[in-house]
C-alpha cells in the first residue's frame, strides 16, 4: 500500500530538516516530533485500513463456504414406493422449485399446507399423486380427507400438473421426503436458497461497521499506551541525566528544554502541511459533491409496508414478472396493485399487522372476507427516478436485450428494504452500451445488422453501441 512508503519518508523528513537547523535545536526537535506523531497517524489509518479491508474478505470467504456445502440430500430406501436415489430427487427438487415453491414449503405452512410427510397423511400413494396432477377431480370423486384439506384451506384451488408423469409426481414426493428428513439446519438453507446459493452475499455484502469501529478504538488505545511509556522514559532519562556531573551548559540546556507546542503549531512545515491536507480534502469533497448531484445510489426509504423482497423473491422464489407485470412488455415495470398481494395474503398470515395494512387500504374485513369502498391506495416511496429528459424501457432490455433485473437492481432478492443499487447517470447507461454485446440470438430482426457488422468488423462482436445506443435522441426526448 502505498500510505506505508509514505511513512520512513517522513520520518527522514522531519530528521534532516532538524540537522540543518543545528543552530536552534528547539524547532529540531520539534520537526521530528511532528513527523513522528504525523506517521503514527498515518500508520494507524493505513492498518485499520488495510486489515479491516481482510476482515471483510475472510468474512465473505466464510460464507461463501457455508453455503455450498449443503448441496446433497440424505434419503433412505425403504421400499415404499416413494423413490431414493439422487437422480429422482434432483428432478424432484427442479419440479417442486419450478412449481410449487410459490405455495409450499417442506416445514412451514404457506399457502397450502407443509408437506413434510405428507406421504403418511394419505391412505395410499395413488391417490396422493393423483391429487397432485389434479386436486379438483380428486375432491370432486369425494375422497373425504381431500374434501376436508380443502374446506381447511378456505377452498383455495390447487393447480392441476396433469402434465407430469406419475413418476415425476413420485420424484417430487422423493425430494419432499428427504428434505424432510434431512438435519433442520440443511432443510432450511435448501428452502430459502432453493438453488443454494441465494442467501450467499448476504453475509459478505460490506466492511461490517461494528467491527471497523473496534479496530480503530482498539488502535487508538494502543498509541495512547505508547504515549505514555514513551513520556515515562523521558520523564526518567532527563531525571537521570540531570543528576550527572560532568554535563556542560549547553547540553543541561537541551535536555531541559520543553516541547513548545505553540512552536510547533507555528512552525513553517506543520503549517504547511496542514494547509495541504486541508485543500486536499476540500478539493476531494468538492469534486465529489459535484459528480453526486442528483446521483441517488444507494437511496433506501422505508417503505409504508415492510415488504421483503428477501422473503418473496428470495426465499418464495416469486417471480419478479409475477408482481412487475409490465416489465416484459412495456416501458415501466409496475408495482403492483394491492389485489396481487390478496391473492395470497387473503390466506397467508392475516394476523400480521404489515398484512393488516394492505386490508386497511383496499377496506377489506378478513373476518366477513368482504370489501368496503373506502379504498386508497398504498403509498409506496418511489426510488428509481430518471429525470423526465431521460427516455429508459424495460421490455427492451429485459425482453429484447435478455438482460436480468440484478445488472441494473442488484441483487434485489436478497434485499429486505430495496434500495438503489446503481448510479443510474448517464454515464453508466453509456457504458453498459459500450461494453454490452446485442443479443441477437433468435432475433431475426437482427440478421440483416449483425451480417452486415460482421462483414464489416469481423473481428469486434456488435455493441449496443453499433446500433444507435450512443445517439442522443435515443434517450433524450
Ligand atoms: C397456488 C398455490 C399452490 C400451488 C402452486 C401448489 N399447491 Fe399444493 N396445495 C395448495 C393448497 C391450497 C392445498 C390444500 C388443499 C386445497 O386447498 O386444494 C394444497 C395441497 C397439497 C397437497 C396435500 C397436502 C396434505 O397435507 O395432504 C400436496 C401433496 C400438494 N399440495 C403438493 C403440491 C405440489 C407437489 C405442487 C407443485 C407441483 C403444489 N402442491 C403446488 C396450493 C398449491
Ligand atoms: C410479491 C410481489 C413482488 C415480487 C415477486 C417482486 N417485487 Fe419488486 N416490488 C414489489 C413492491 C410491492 C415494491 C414497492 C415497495 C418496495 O420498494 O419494497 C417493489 C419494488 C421494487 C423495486 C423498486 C421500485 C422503485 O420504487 O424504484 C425494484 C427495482 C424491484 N421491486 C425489483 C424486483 C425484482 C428484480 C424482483 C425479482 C427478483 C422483484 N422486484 C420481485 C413487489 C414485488
Ligand atoms: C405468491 C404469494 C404471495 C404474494 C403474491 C404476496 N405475498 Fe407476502 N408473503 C407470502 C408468504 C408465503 C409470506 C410468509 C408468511 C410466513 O412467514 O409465514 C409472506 C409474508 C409477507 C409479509 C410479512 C408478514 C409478517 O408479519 O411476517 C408482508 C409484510 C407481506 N408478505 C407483504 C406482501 C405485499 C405487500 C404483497 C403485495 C405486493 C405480498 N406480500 C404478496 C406470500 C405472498
Ligand atoms: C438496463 C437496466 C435495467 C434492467 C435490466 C431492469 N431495470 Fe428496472 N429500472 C431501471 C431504471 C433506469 C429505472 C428507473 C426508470 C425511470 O425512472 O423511468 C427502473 C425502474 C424500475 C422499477 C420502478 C418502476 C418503474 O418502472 O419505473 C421497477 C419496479 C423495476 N425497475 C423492476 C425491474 C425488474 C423486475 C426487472 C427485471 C425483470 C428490471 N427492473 C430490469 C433499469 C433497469
Ligand atoms: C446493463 C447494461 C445496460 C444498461 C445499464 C443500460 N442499457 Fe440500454 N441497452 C442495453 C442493451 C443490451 C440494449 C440492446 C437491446 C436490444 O437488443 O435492442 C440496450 C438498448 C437501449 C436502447 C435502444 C437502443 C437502440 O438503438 O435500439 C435505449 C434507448 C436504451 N438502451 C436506453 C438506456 C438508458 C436511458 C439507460 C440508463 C438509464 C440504459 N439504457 C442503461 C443495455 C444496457
Ligand atoms: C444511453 C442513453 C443516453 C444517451 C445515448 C445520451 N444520454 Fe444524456 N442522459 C441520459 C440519462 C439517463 C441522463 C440523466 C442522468 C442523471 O440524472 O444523472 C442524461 C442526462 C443528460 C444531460 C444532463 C441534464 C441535466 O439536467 O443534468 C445532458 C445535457 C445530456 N444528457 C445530453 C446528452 C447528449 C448531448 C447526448 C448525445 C451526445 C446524450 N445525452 C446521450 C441518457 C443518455
Amino acid at each position: 500500500m502505498c500510505l506505508n512508503i509514505s511513512i520512513p519518508v517522513l520520518l527522514l523528513w522531519g530528521f534532516k530538516k532538524g540537522q540543518m537547523n543545528d543552530c536552534c535545536s528547539n524547532s529540531r526537535k520539534n520537526t521530528f516530533l511532528a513527523g513522528f506523531f504525523l506517521s503514527l497517524i498515518i500508520l494507524t489509518f493505513s492498518w485499520s485500513y488495510s486489515s479491516a479491508q481482510d476482515a471483510a474478505a475472510v468474512d465473505a470467504s466464510d460464507s461463501t463456504a457455508t453455503a455450498s456445502e449443503d448441496a446433497a440430500a440424505a434419503g433412505g430406501d425403504d421400499g415404499s414406493g416413494i423413490p431414493s436415489s439422487p437422480e429422482a430427487i434432483a428432478e424432484g427438487e427442479s419440479i417442486f422449485n419450478n412449481n410449487c415453491t410459490v405455495c409450499h414449503a417442506i416445514n412451514q405452512q404457506v399457502v397450502g399446507p407443509a408437506l413434510a410427510g405428507v406421504e403418511g397423511r394419505w391412505d395410499d400413494l395413488g391417490t396422493l399423486v393423483a391429487f397432485i396432477k389434479n386436486s379438483q377431480k380428486v375432491i370432486e370423486g369425494g375422497n373425504e380427507y381431500a374434501v376436508n384439506l380443502y374446506n381447511e384451506y378456505n377452498k383455495t384451488l390447487m393447480p392441476a400438473f396433469s402434465d407430469y408423469t406419475d413418476e415425476q409426481i413420485l420424484n417430487i414426493l422423493g425430494y419432499i421426503k428427504a428434505e424432510a428428513s434431512a438435519p433442520a439446519q440443511a432443510a432450511e438453507t435448501a428452502d430459502g436458497g432453493g438453488e443454494g446459493g441465494g442467501q450467499v452475499a448476504g453475509g459478505g455484502g460490506g466492511i461490517p461497521s461494528g467491527y471497523l469501529t473496534a479496530i480503530i478504538i482498539g488502535l487508538i488505545v494502543v498509541l495512547v499506551l505508547i504515549l505514555l511509556v514513551l513520556v515515562l522514559i523521558i520523564s526518567v532519562l532527563t531525571r537521570f541525566l540531570n543528576q550527572k556531573q560532568d554535563l556542560d551548559d549547553a547540553d543541561r540546556e537541551i535536555i531541559n528544554q520543553k516541547v513548545d507546542v505553540q512552536k510547533v503549531v507555528k512552525s513553517r512545515p506543520f503549517i504547511g502541511l496542514m494547509l495541504f491536507v486541508f485543500l486536499a480534502i476540500t478539493v476531494k469533497l468538492v469534486l465529489d459533491g459535484l459528480f453526486s448531484v442528483g446521483v441517488q445510489q444507494g437511496y433506501q426509504p422505508k417503505q409504508p409496508i415492510a415488504f421483503s423482497h428477501a422473503l418473496h423473491a428470495g426465499q418464495y422464489e416469486i417471480e419478479c414478472q409475477y408482481c412487475h407485470t409490465g416489465v416484459m412488455k412495456a416501458k415501466s415495470a409496475n408495482i403492483p396493485s394491492a389485489n396481487i398481494c390478496m391473492n395470497c395474503h387473503q390466506q397467508v398470515k392475516t394476523e400480521s399487522p404489515e398484512i393488516q395494512k394492505i386490508y386497511a387500504a383496499i377496506d377489506f374485513d378478513p373476518d366477513t372476507q368482504t370489501y368496503g369502498n373506502n379504498k386508497k391506495p398504498i403509498e409506496w416511496v418511489r426510488i428509481h427516478n430518471l429525470p423526465d429528459l431521460a427516455y429508459f424501457n424495460h421490455a427492451q432490455h429485459v425482453n429484447v436485450g435478455g438482460l436480468d433485473c440484478q445488472n441494473c437492481h442488484g441483487e434485489i432478492q436478497e434485499m429486505e428494504v430495496v434500495y438503489q443499487a446503481s448510479e443510474l447517470t448517464m454515464g453508466w447507461c453509456i457504458n453498459c452500451h459500450r461494453e454490452t454485446q446485442v443479443n441477437a440470438k433468435d432475433n431475426a430482426y437482427y440478421d440483416k445488422l449483425l451480417e452486415l457488422h460482421n462483414t464489416e468488423n469481423p473481428k469486434e462482436p456488435m455493441k449496443v453501441e453499433d446500433i444507435g445506443g450512443l445517439e442522443c435522441s435515443k434517450c433524450h426526448y
